[in-house]
């Protein structure tokens, strides 16, 4: 029998044996991670002259290892001494190893030793599959004092191929454009099977992807998730109107999700008005690397020898200081360099497509011109419908593609009606979707090898239509002549909608020697088209339009002065869909208009729509006195207003997504005027603001007035009149606008008190 005190003593020399086996396993595990961290860190190993790409706040760091080859060795909070960034790489010990070492590639090669997704991957002319791609130089112009370019060149040390990668860099702005060009001297074509624009890498604990998905009338609709080890694709293979499922803008913040104020972010976008890809991948040593470009789907792309190849750019911005920041960066750069008069102004209009669909005719539109008059907004823009003789167009199954006035509709031609809207003092602007035919067209008959489609199958329809071949040459001078015959007929028009409803099925062109190269030969076309349009009508205001938000990008918008954001114009949808579209794109460029959807008053579907570019699509006539005269006296406010819209800085106070109301506010550069727009979203008994709404970027010693407007004909303020407040009690205490059942929408008028 064993006594107590003797088990205990076996048990406790048996726990001191463990205790000490567990001693030495824990020093020899202990030298091993020293051992292993010395030597593994992240696979880098230093060598060459530090390339630094800097902005006003950010940098990028690269380096070429012993193999020669670049890698990323920081992307973060730009360091006070430019020697250091090269320190980085030691600081890093993952505690394993990336055993191909190229993790961190500035731009991976597919095919010799990356065990990780490629930016790049060829077959030669001589059928081999590998690609190396080793440091050469770099050189930095300076374009003026805010940019610059920074091109690396890099180059296969077996085959006579080489990448240049291009950083243009916004520094003010803090935004980058990142594309790459790719060339070779092989002795025949080399077939490139994909070819990212840009090749980006991050170490951070957790990456949160903010991604958007949609469809028809839902564009826009955000996730937020952790991303996990292994790939995350975001990407579109609809080859026109790209982003009806997805668009190619998201968000990534590093460690946990950004907020408005707080936390690291990237925003990033595709230029690129077709097929893209992006690939997040968190590799095995927990980094990031984000692949972003043209989608390599079906586009395998033969290049000639001596012949380039540019990708479209990755424009993309960072901030330690949260969304709101990084999507000012953005809207700033959008509207200095990118948007087609992005610092201008915009026009009013009054649009015809919900009033009256495809049933209208020359009377019909001389009222409606004196309607847009008597709101008082600036053009009138006929919508579809107005062209097709053989084939008019009354439905949407007929006419697309014949651009001739439909001489039963509008007997006196277009002209009539841009002289009718010059008498009204307004102008016109037309609806056109130039990339499309529907079967019952004349174009169609005659063109039938212009179209896009499968010879050996039937075709199949998007919205009755199909999509015209943009890589045939011959195609785009019959888009051009669209324009011309319409400008050269009637110089006055003032604004063109362009829109594109159709995606691609059947990819397939009677021109193409290569069927791959047809997605991206189409966009080169578009672009094509739209630069001889752009170099011979530089100025008419110029809607992209996608069915809805079908196709937003800033490929596109370097064409366009704006964009349609849905067809879904219901404005409790449209407050969160505006919303998510206000960190990519600037307001200026939203088009909002009134119309009939959904049950809110007037009042709340204009202060919606009033958040960007205003317009109506209502019937003028049939609006009550107190409605006409309360959108009249909107449009007038709405003047008052919009150059703190369209140019100022915005700030999201509330967003729809959690709280009851929505609210948010642009101010202008001198912060001397603001306006304050906010939205009840929540229509449960006693919502409504209950505390004070913290204003955001006045200045805390100013005096600021604040006032309500755009009130609804005999309703009063619940706002204490002529209250004046500094700027640091409204940012800090904050403001009640009164958000209740009863006042839905409120917009706060703000203004310096000198
Ligand atoms: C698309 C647009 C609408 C309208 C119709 C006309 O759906 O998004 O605004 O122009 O086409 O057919």
């Amino acid at each position: 029998m064993i006594t107590d005190l003797r088990r205990i003593k076996i048990i406790s020399t048996k726990m001191n044996v463990i205790a000490s086996q567990q001693k030495s396993l824990v020093k020899l595990l202990s030298l091993s991670i020293i051992i292993h961290a010395l030597f593994s860190f992240t696979g880098y190993s230093q060598k060459g002259t530090v390339i630094n790409i800097e902005t006003a706040h950010n940098a990028i760091a690269l380096q070429a290892d012993t193999g020669n080859r670049l890698a990323i060795i920081y992307f973060g909070t730009k360091l006070n001494n430019a020697g250091e960034y090269q320190s980085i790489p030691v600081m890093t010990k993952s505690g394993s190893s990336d055993y191909s070492g190229i993790f961190n590639s500035a731009y991976t090669p597919a095919g010799s030793h990356n065990l990780m997704e490629p930016a790049i991957e060829v077959t030669h002319a001589d059928g081999n599959t590998s690609l190396d791609l080793q440091y050469v130089s770099y050189s930095t112009k300076k374009v003026d004092d805010n940019i610059s370019l920074t091109s690396i060149l890099l180059r296969d040390p077996a085959y006579p191929f080489e990448v240049t990668l291009n950083y243009k860099i916004y520094k003010k702005e803090d935004v980058v454009e990142q594309w790459s060009v790719i060339r070779h001297r092989e002795k025949g074509n080399v077939l490139l099977k994909k070819f990212a624009s840009a090749n980006l890498f991050f170490s951070s604990n957790q990456y949160w992807l903010r991604q958007y998905h949609g469809d028809w009338a839902r564009e826009m609709q955000p996730e937020e998730t952790r991303l996990t080890p292994g790939i995350k694709v975001l990407d579109s293979k609809l080859g026109t109107r790209e982003n009806l499922y997805q668009p190619p803008s998201f968000m990534v913040s590093f460690n946990s999700p950004a907020t408005e104020d707080e936390g690291k972010v990237l925003l990033g976008s595709v230029e690129w008005s077709g097929n893209f890809r992006v690939d997040l991948e968190v590799d095995p040593l927990n980094n990031l690397r984000l692949i972003a470009g043209m989608n390599n789907f079906a586009s395998e792309y033969s290049l000639k020898p001596s012949e380039e190849f540019a990708t479209p750019a990755f424009l993309y911005t960072y901030s330690v200081n949260g969304k709101g920041e990084a999507s000012r960066n953005l809207h700033n750069w959008a509207r200095e360099y990118r948007i087609l008069n992005g610092k201008g102004s915009r026009e009013t209009l009054l649009n015809n497509w919900e009033s009256t669909y495809f049933d209208f005719n020359e009377p019909i539109l001389s009222s409606l011109i004196k309607d847009t008059k008597k709101l008082g907004v600036d053009v009138f823009l006929l919508d579809d419908g107005w062209f097709g003789n053989k084939y008019p167009r009354n439905n949407d199954n007929a006419g697309l593609g014949d651009w001739q006035a439909n001489r039963k509709k509008l007997p006196n031609g277009l002209g009539y009606l841009v002289r009718e809207a010059q008498k009204s003092g307004v102008k016109l602007g037309i609806w056109v979707e130039p990339e499309m035919v529907n079967q019952k067209s004349e174009l169609y008959e005659k063109h039938h090898d212009w179209v896009i489609h499968e010879p050996n199958r039937s075709e199949h329809l998007y919205r009755n239509q199909l999509v015209l071949d943009l890589s045939n040459p011959a195609v785009q001078d019959f888009v051009v002549s669209i324009f011309d015959t319409l400008f050269i007929k009637n110089p006055g028009l003032a604004f063109i909608k362009w829109d594109c409803n159709a995606v691609i099925y059947n990819a397939h062109s009677a021109y193409q020697q290569k069927q791959s190269h047809l997605y991206i030969d189409y966009v080169r076309g578009l672009y094509k088209v739209m630069e001889r349009i752009r170099a011979k009508y530089p100025k008419v205001p110029m809607m992209l339009c996608s069915g809805g938000g079908g196709r937003v990008d800033y490929g596109a918008l370097k064409y366009f002065t704006e964009f349609w954001v849905s067809d879904n114009t219901e404005p409790i949808e449209r407050i969160f869909m505006q919303y998510e579209y206000s960190y990519f794109f600037p307001a200026i460029a939203h088009d909002n208009h009134v119309t009939d959807w959904g049950k809110e008053p007037i009042k709340f579907r204009t202060d919606v729509a009033m958040m960007g570019k205003l317009g109506f699509d209502i019937v003028v006539s049939k609006l009550s006195e107190n409605d006409l005269k309360f959108c009249q006296q909107a449009v007038i406010n709405y003047k008052s207003i919009s150059d703190e819209v369209w140019h100022g800085d915005l700030y999201r106070l509330m967003s729809p997504r959690e709280n009851d109301f929505a609210s948010l506010m642009f101010v202008n550069k001198n912060k001397s005027k603001a306006v304050m727009f906010n939205y009840l979203v929540n229509n449960r008994f006693g919502k409504g603001s209950f505390l004070p709404v913290k204003l955001k970027g006045l200045q805390a010693d100013k005096k600021y007035s604040l006032k309500e407007i755009n009130l609804y004909p005999g309703t009063k303020s619940a706002m204490a009149e002529s209250a004046v407040y500094s700027g640091d009690f409204l940012m800090t205490v904050g403001f009640n606008p009164v958000v209740n059942a009863g006042r839905t929408s409120v917009i706060v008028e703000i203004n310096e008190v000198r």
